[in-house]
């Protein structure tokens, strides 16, 4: 039901898109790793799912934000099908599985939802590591006879999956490896922390060039996983949006400074308190126009949250989408709540409405999901959202969250809508 202020604080766990490439990176140490600060998603569950069928026991204590992984000398190297298609993130066992085992067959993930997603920097950065790499049968088979040998990598664009699996193929190498234009998200800070308290010998990390000197092996570690600064976004735009109060623990406005300063030029009140921030906003947002790039550029991953705000602001937004090409599909479905968008290629013409009202609406991905529940929560009576598993893969608790914050939310079965 549309039409509530949000005030109050909610506490962040770890960010969905490091923790996955965590527990990846556990792969590379035998023994017991700990990570903390997990969210309590689904995919850390498929994630688990996945390292048990390559051979390691896993512990998931979700009370405890932990997950525990015991890996162990011989791991099995294969990915199957079932798993990746219900997760793309499951790549990222590739670098490390090639690493151990000198073996690695993972299914092809395919697109999804928000576009194509190409592989073919990883690949082309696994060869320049000596690795032999196929596509046979629906699977991505690369294999190397010997220990890979460290070389020099210029990634096209700065993509993170390709970043974050030649850094693990990388770290033992035989020999330096020099990767440039690689990503520089908090996330891949993250696991670059937590593999050089692993043993990994890694300079440049946060910048554009990562140079990396092989190691002969890993040691299990405990890592903190670097708080979800997407989620933290998402309940800024909730602030903005709902004319709320929203104080977001356990995260680091750093890590979020594009999308905080286009939330100030909305007319947002921002403000640092420890261990996280505060957004007030007094009266309707003015619109702002996005740009999507990597980091530190504004993130694609709060796109849809934006033109959800845009959707109600006073005046138009231009937003522009370089990342997903089909990340505007959303759009469709915040039409049928009265949003006045249109799209051309990689643009989105956002004009601002005094109202938006409620209807049924099918979320498509985690982010649409997360930009169609901001709009009903400020549409007038009831909005369904339909496929709200969507949202699950990406923020733990988000409906008792949102009752907390003061909205009114109710998660149904589909067979009780019927009834
Ligand atoms: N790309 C290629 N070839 C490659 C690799 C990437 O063409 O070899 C293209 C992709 O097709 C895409 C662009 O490069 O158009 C960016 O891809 P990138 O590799 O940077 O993204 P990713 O690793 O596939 C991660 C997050 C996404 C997030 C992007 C960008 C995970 C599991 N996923 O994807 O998160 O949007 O980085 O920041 O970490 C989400 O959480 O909703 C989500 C989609």
């Amino acid at each position: 039901m549309g039409g509530q202020r949000l005030h109050g604080s909610v506490r962040v766990t770890g960010a969905k898109n490091s923790v996955l490439k965590l527990m990846a990176a556990a792969l590379l140490a035998q023994g017991t790793t700990t990570l903390t600060e997990v969210p309590d998603i689904l995919d850390v569950e498929i994630m688990a799912e996945l390292l048990r069928r390559l051979g390691c026991e896993v512990e998931h204590d979700s009370a405890g934000r932990l997950v525990r992984i015991t890996v162990p000398e011989v791991l099995a190297h294969r990915a199957d099908y079932d798993l990746v298609r219900r997760m793309r993130a499951s790549i990222c066992v590739l670098g490390p599985l090639l690493a151990r085992c000198g073996a690695a067959d993972v299914a092809l993930p395919g697109g999804d939802n928000i576009g194509s997603r190409g592989l073919d920097m990883h690949i082309a950065g696994l060869r320049k590591l000596g690795a032999e790499v196929t596509n046979e049968h629906g699977y991505l088979i690369a294999t190397s006879d010997q220990r890979l040998t460290g070389g020099s990598i210029w990634l096209d664009f700065p993509s993170v999956g390709a970043t974050e699996t030649l850094v693990m193929a990388a770290v033992t190498a035989n020999g330096v490896t020099v990767i440039d234009n690689v990503a520089r998200e908090p996330e891949i800070v993250d696991i670059c922390q937590m593999l050089i308290d692993m043993g990994a010998l890694i300079d440049g990390v946060g910048t554009s060039t990562l140079t990396i000197e092989g190691v002969s092996h890993l040691e299990p570690v405990v890592h903190r996983t670097v708080s979800d600064r997407i989620v933290a976004g998402t309940w800024a735009v909730a602030a903005a949006m709902t004319l709320g109060d929203i104080t977001v623990l356990n995260s680091n406005p750093e890590h979020l400074q594009v999308a905080l300063d286009k939330l100030l030029s909305a007319g947002a009140q921002i403000s640092a308190v420890e261990d996280g921030f505060r957004v007030v906003m007094a009266g309707r947002p003015l619109a702002v126009d996005v740009v999507t790039l990597p980091y530190p550029g504004f993130p694609t991953d709060l796109q849809p949250q934006f033109i959800a705000l845009n959707s109600i602001a006073s005046g138009a937004a231009l937003v522009t989408e370089n990342l997903f090409e089909s990340r505007f599909r959303f759009v469709q479905e915040l039409v049928r709540l009265g949003a006045d968008v249109r799209t051309d290629g990689h643009h989105a013409l956002v004009r601002g409405r005094l109202q938006l009202s409620g209807a049924p609406v099918e979320a498509t991905d985690i982010r649409a999901g997360a930009g169609l529940a901001l709009a009903g929560l400020v549409a007038t009576g009831c909005t369904t959202i339909y496929g709200v598993s969507h949202i699950d893969r990406g923020y733990a608790e988000f409906i008792p969250v949102l009752n907390e914050l003061g909205a009114q939310v109710e998660r149904i079965e589909a067979e009780s809508l019927f009834t």
